[in-house]
């Protein structure tokens, strides 16, 4: 049986779908077989950001309504041929969800892949609750901000009360990223830092990626920014689904700001 990955925030525009898209690359591209999710209903963006949006003819909520089968919606990246996507319905009806529906689909997806990985959409309304109430894992993406780590705070919250294995007595699984930092602007004391984060969030953190401007120009072109060896938030990302799939991976060092092999090796 699959495992359900939710990558989820609060605050809106932190990272979650870049980071969806590039953890079901690097996950497909370490032999899992893996299907990435869009829940952020009404509003489209994991598609663009894995250059698929070219190729989609139904949509998540088509699958639950039974406007057609699993299969047929299901779109397989030609690139990493472990990777598949269901894309977000464009509908602007964001309470269209159906719990008992959700939860086939989910159930479905489980028994054919290793992960599921689901792209929540801002907030904590709508897709929100249906994107966490099945998760095994959740991983709480935070800007280093304090809008952005309060948000987040409360969102772990909510995933202590409202998911299916809380319900259960059990535990989701929960884990923080933190994305877009600025060593230099926490040095000069500008922004918050990681420790800063996680003194807050008290949850492990699962990886640390850098502002990167090229994570911009690779959306636009429709390539994660996995593909891009030069880049040191691909190199994050790659990390990331390995520390997922329980490797000891050391952090990145975002100290050096000369040189990437520098920055790379420490
Ligand atoms: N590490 C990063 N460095 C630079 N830009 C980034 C980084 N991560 C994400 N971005 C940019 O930030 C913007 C928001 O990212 P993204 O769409 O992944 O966020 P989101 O949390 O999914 O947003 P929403 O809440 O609207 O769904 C995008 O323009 C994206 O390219
Ligand atoms: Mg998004």
């Amino acid at each position: 049986m699959g495992e359900v990955i939710t990558i989820t925030s609060g605050k809106g525009g932190v990272g979650k779908s870049t980071l969806s898209a590039n953890l079901s690359v690097a996950l497909a591209h370490l032999d899992k077989k893996v299907v990435a999710v869009d829940f952020d209903i009404g509003l489209r963006n994991l598609d663009m950001i894995l250059g698929l949006e070219n190729r989609i003819v139904y949509d998540v909520v088509d699958v639950m309504e039974g406007r057609c089968n699993l299969s047929q919606a299901l779109i397989n990246d030609k690139k990493a041929r472990n990777l598949y996507f269901i894309p977000a319905s464009q509908t602007s009806d964001k309470n269209i969800l159906d719990t008992d529906k959700v939860a086939k689909l989910i159930e479905d997806l489980k028994k054919d892949f290793d992960f599921i990985i689901l792209d929540s959409p801002a907030g904590i309304e709508g897709g929100f609750e249906h994107s966490i109430f099945l998760a095994d894992r959740a991983v709480v993406v935070s800007t280093p901000d304090v809008s952005a780590v309060r948000d987040a705070d409360r969102v772990i919250g909510i995933i202590d009360a409202k998911s299916q294995k809380a319900k259960d007595g059990d535990e989701v699984i929960k884990y923080v990223v933190v994305n877009r930092l600025n060593q230099e602007m926490v040095k000069r004391g500008e922004m918050l830092s990681v420790e800063d984060v996680l003194s807050i969030l008290a949850l492990p953190l699962v990886g640390v990626v850098p502002d990167d401007r090229q994570i911009i120009t690779s959306t636009n072109e429709g390539e994660p920014i996995f593909y891009n060896d030069k880049s040191l938030a691909s190199e994050a990302y790659k990390r990331i689904a390995r520390r997922i799939l329980g490797e000891k991976v050391p952090m990145l060092n975002l100290e050096e700001p000369k040189g990437f092999f520098k920055r790379l090796f420490g």
